[in-house]
């Protein structure tokens, strides 16, 4: 079976309702990102940035994927799909799909300030005083702003072997995630799906100017037909 690496962003989850970052008055649900999801956020104020993660938590417990989500999951039929998405939700992995990485982290998990290894599955609020076995504070298990993305190798193994390229709903500002389209092979067919593209076609790229609902069971139906 070929493979199939899907990039994915916020915009596939978008119909879901679960809102896109960079909206029109650059703030993210109404909050300045550097102060919710940095390094320097949480030092200023910590109740401030596990407050934001637990409405997002509390939020994402309460929608469910659609159909964008599910026509990746039907493509694996005679598809090798691997997705990496750079967002914190699971609704590809509640959808039904079976290889996803994630390299900005999960919002339904916690881990130490003390120790980043130390990860765990965690679908409540995250309070001041919840603390890991050493008696250290948890902090959502997600990269913030100028933090390393330690799954950013494993990302690029995954796109090198692409045989097909899917991008879904990421306006591809922010790096490394950006990046990722650079390693995969340069023959390797790309569709871009995006109601307001920020790119234009051309060579093996394909623009698809439609919201993932409608772009991405167009998009599966035509690739199950050629495989
Ligand atoms: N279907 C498909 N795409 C959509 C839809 C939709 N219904 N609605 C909006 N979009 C597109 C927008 O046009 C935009 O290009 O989704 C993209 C969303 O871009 P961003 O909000 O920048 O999201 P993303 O690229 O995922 O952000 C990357 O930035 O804030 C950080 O860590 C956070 O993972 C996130 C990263």
């Amino acid at each position: 079976m070929k493979n199939v690496v899907v990039l994915t962003g916020a915009g596939i989850s978008a119909e879901s309702g679960i809102k896109t970052f960079r909206d029109a008055d650059g703030l993210w649900e109404g909050y300045d990102v550097m102060e919710v999801a940095s390094p320097v956020g949480w030092e200023n104020n910590m109740e401030l940035v596990l407050d934001f993660y637990n409405q997002r938590r509390r939020q994402l417990l309460e929608v469910e994927p659609n159909e964008a989500h599910y026509a990746l999951v039907k493509l694996q039929e005679r598809y090798n799909v691997k997705i990496i998405t750079q967002n914190i939700d699971d609704l590809h992995e509640r959808a039904g799909s079976d290889n996803v990485t994630h390299l900005h982290g999960e919002l339904l998990k916690a881990r130490s300030t003390f120790d980043e290894s130390l990860v765990m599955d965690w679908k409540k609020d995250i309070n001041i005083g919840d603390f890991c076995e050493y008696n250290h504070q948890l902090r959502p298990h997600v990269v913030w702003f100028g933090e390393a993305v330690p799954m950013f190798q494993k990302a690029a193994e995954i796109a090198e072997n692409a045989g097909i390229v899917i991008v879904v709903g990421t306006s591809m500002q922010v790096y490394p995630a950006a990046s990722l389209i650079d390693f995969t092979p340069k023959e390797s067919p790309i569709y871009f799906i995006d109601p307001n593209p920020n790119i234009s076609a051309g060579g093996n790229l394909e623009i698809i100017s439609k919201k993932a609902v409608e772009g991405v069971p167009e998009l599966v139906t035509r690739l199950l037909n050629e495989a």
